[in-house]
């Protein structure tokens, strides 16, 4: 039987996962649920963000729905979301940035780069790890290429990096030209800050980008520019033997607990879960009903509607069971 681990998580992530989570049990009736408690509200009750046996549960499941953590600058508090990075070995953060004129996707290393988790914190000094090694950056760029040859879109595989400034960044970039060359394709090799402006002035011009850990975080943020906001944005996190797929946005305590967050990067989400899970066509049929209930206006205040989170979600799930 399919196993599906739910994390609604902090702040939005309990507003917009349920509306995902009706989405995903409608495709998948005979799958087994399985509720996970995790996040800074859960180290808030027990002293502990992640228990054991929370990530043990995770690592049984087929599929992961993660919805956000509240991550706060205390130098005690490690980021839960990296730790299950880490410990499910999820490698690969595919993020795609997708709208009318739009269609290009991150694919962001996920396990070392500035995330490494090596630090020293001081008074006067602290230093964060940038740790870069062949088999990350192999692994990655096998992936960049392998997306690249399926979406199979005539356009170079991006590599975006800092490597004139960057010593670590040259063993990235020469890894992944060295993969790219093997699989002949052509690639585009460009400093991630130039690459940052020219996506959004030139978006057409990109298909996939391969990125080191952290300014793969930055660039989607970025690319949210391109969509309408982050609440659009989905993404996977990918590995050998795990998964897990959750909005690229985080917790949004700004607007948390009014209802008005936007589900569609968490149900995006859960389409690209059932794709993965290899649901016949799922995905197609989600963003159909994604793409009907944006044109009838039917949209949350970050997308310049007054419609809530529910009435969102609400609209595509009646669209998807036929019921509109
Ligand atoms: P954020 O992504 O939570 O919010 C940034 C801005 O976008 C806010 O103004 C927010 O209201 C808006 N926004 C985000 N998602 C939205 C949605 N679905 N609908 C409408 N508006 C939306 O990033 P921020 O504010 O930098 O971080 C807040 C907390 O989330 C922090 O504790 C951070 O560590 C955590 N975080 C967690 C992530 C995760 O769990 N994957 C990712 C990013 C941040
Ligand atoms: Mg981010």
């Amino acid at each position: 039987m399919t196993k599906i681990a739910v994390v609604e998580g902090d702040g939005i992530g309990r507003e917009v996962i349920p509306e995902a989570e009706k989405i995903l049990r409608f495709f998948l009736p005979d799958a087994e649920f399985v509720r996970v408690e995790l996040g800074f509200d859960q180290w808030k009750k027990t002293g502990s963000a992640c228990s054991k046996e929370s990530m043990k549960t995770l690592k049984e499941m087929d599929a992961i729905l993660f919805g956000a953590v509240t991550t706060p600058p205390d130098p005690e508090y490690k980021s839960i979301l990296l730790q299950i990075r880490h410990e499910l070995d999820l490698y690969a953060n595919i993020r795609p940035v997708k709208s009318e004129s739009v269609d290009l996707v991150i694919v962001r290393e996920n396990t070392e780069g500035l995330y490494s988790g090596i630090e020293e914190i001081g008074e006067e000094r602290s230093t964060t790890l940038r740790v870069v090694t062949r088999d990350c950056s192999r692994r990655i760029a096998e992936k960049a290429c392998s997306i690249s040859i399926q979406r199979n879109q005539n356009k170079p595989l991006v590599i975006g990096h800092k490597a004139n400034v960057l010593k670590s960044d040259i063993l990235f970039r020469d890894i992944c030209i060295a993969v790219a060359e093997t699989q002949n394709l052509s690639i585009r090799s460009m400093f991630i800050d130039a690459l940052c402006l020219d996506v959004l002035l030139h978006p057409d011009r990109y298909d996939v980008i391969v990125t080191t850990n952290m300014f793969g975080d930055i660039l989607s943020d970025t690319c949210g520019y391109l969509t309408g906001g982050l609440g659009m944005l989905p993404s996977a996190n990918i590995g050998k033997n795990h998964a897990l797929f959750e909005p690229v946005h985080g917790s949004a305590p700004d607007i948390a607990g009014r209802g008005i967050a936007n589900p569609i990067a968490a149900i995006r989400s859960a389409a690209m879960l059932l794709e993965h899970l290899g649901v016949q066509d799922a995905a197609e049929k989600i963003e159909a009903a994604v793409q009907q209930t944006l044109a009838l206006g039917i949209v949350t205040p970050d997308l310049g509607g007054n419609a809530s989170t529910r009435d969102v979600g609400e609209n595509i799930f009646a669209k998807i069971s036929g019921n509109q």
